[in-house]
């Protein structure tokens, strides 16, 4: 694995502290939002807020706001991490603030359109469920590895459930997004190594748990959680978990969730790749549909040209 950046290491700054003291005021204050789709957001920020704005309006919604607003505490916290943005509506918050299964994390702000934009959205909630049904049963695990971590969502779930002993590491191409993974990591006091490297690589061998939520959208948006290249987005999620499992311990698990593109006359070729490509003697895939139809609005692209519906699925791999 390439460049490590945990919280303990140097690059851990006033900003990030400013950040982690944000979440322990949060968390102090019972905060709670759940994001939904950008669709949903989208609806949200054309309604006229109630005054006066709430933390959930200015950290959730991402509503814009006067410094009257908000207490000079949070302003304070936010101005010191950089994350005070001007605007024509007024001020913003450049982070959003979502409650996953119980925990807090920082991602990028409504929109998020950025080239390096956070994403956490309905998908990091289905991937945490399905991280934790998984866990329900099977061998026991200690080193976990989240390809593709983001915000640090499915890893950290992972770690919380598995308790004191769980060995994470969180991977993604996206240093803003392993910046505030760092913070996320420390606010639920959950040791991880937060590095910068792409896909599997680096990944030692004999991992019990590799988790991932790769990108899965056809076409290129240029936006690094968005765009998993060809095979109408599906290629990164094929290549993550046929990598990936290679790095598992016998009795190892990898758990994939992804939006598979199912093609004009039902086929979920994602699927038939995973089975022609991991070899039944090593490897057991069981795969599943969670979903029948996400983000249909993407199927107008020309990228979705030959493609049904996009489907939600689970494919947890065991090395035999
Ligand atoms: C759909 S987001 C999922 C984020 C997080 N796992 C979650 O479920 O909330 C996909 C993530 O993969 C990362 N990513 C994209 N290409 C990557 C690559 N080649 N290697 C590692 N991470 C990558 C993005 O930066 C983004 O954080």
């Amino acid at each position: 694995m390439s460049r490590a950046r945990h919280p303990a290491a140097e690059k851990w700054d006033e900003s990030d502290e400013a950040l982690l003291r944000l979440l322990t005021m949060l968390s102090g204050k019972g905060y709670a939002f759940v994001t939904p789709t950008p669709a949903t957001s989208r609806r949200m920020a054309e309604r006229r807020p109630t005054a006066p704005l709430t933390l959930r309006d200015i950290l959730g919604w991402s509503r814009p706001f006067g410094r009257r607003d908000i207490g000079p505490e949070v302003f304070d916290l936010l101005e010191t991490a950089g994350c005070l943005v001007e605007t024509e509506g007024g001020l913003r918050s450049s982070v959003r603030v979502s409650t996953v299964r119980g925990l807090l994390f920082l991602h990028s702000a409504f929109p998020a359109t950025a080239t390096d934009a956070v994403f956490l959205g309905p998908d990091s909630y289905r991937f945490a469920d399905l991280i934790v049904r998984t866990l329900r049963s099977g061998p026991p695990v200690q080193s976990v590895v989240d390809i593709g971590a983001g915000a640090g969502v499915g890893g950290l779930v992972a770690a919380a459930r598995l308790g004191a002993g769980a060995d994470l590491t969180l991977l993604d191409i996206n240093d803003h997004a392993l910046r505030l993974a760092a913070v996320n990591a420390r606010h639920a006091s959950i040791p991880a190594r937060c590095v910068l490297a792409s896909g599997a690589d680096g990944i030692p061998a004999g991992v019990d748990l590799i988790v991932a939520n790769p990108p899965y959208v056809a076409g290129q948006s240029g936006r690094v959680y968005k765009d998993g290249g060809d095979l109408h987005g599906a290629r990164l999620s094929l290549d993550w978990a046929c990598q990936g499992a290679e790095r598992l311990r016998p009795d190892g698990r990898f758990v994939l969730y992804t939006g598979s593109p199912i093609l004009d006359g039902g086929i979920d070729q994602l699927e038939r790749l995973l089975h022609e490509q991991l070899d039944p003697e090593r490897f057991i895939l069981d795969y599943e549909e969670l979903d029948p139809d996400i983000f249909g609005s993407e199927l107008r692209r020309q990228a979705y040209d030959g493609v049904e519906r996009i489907a939600a699925v689970a494919a947890v791999i065991t090395r035999r």
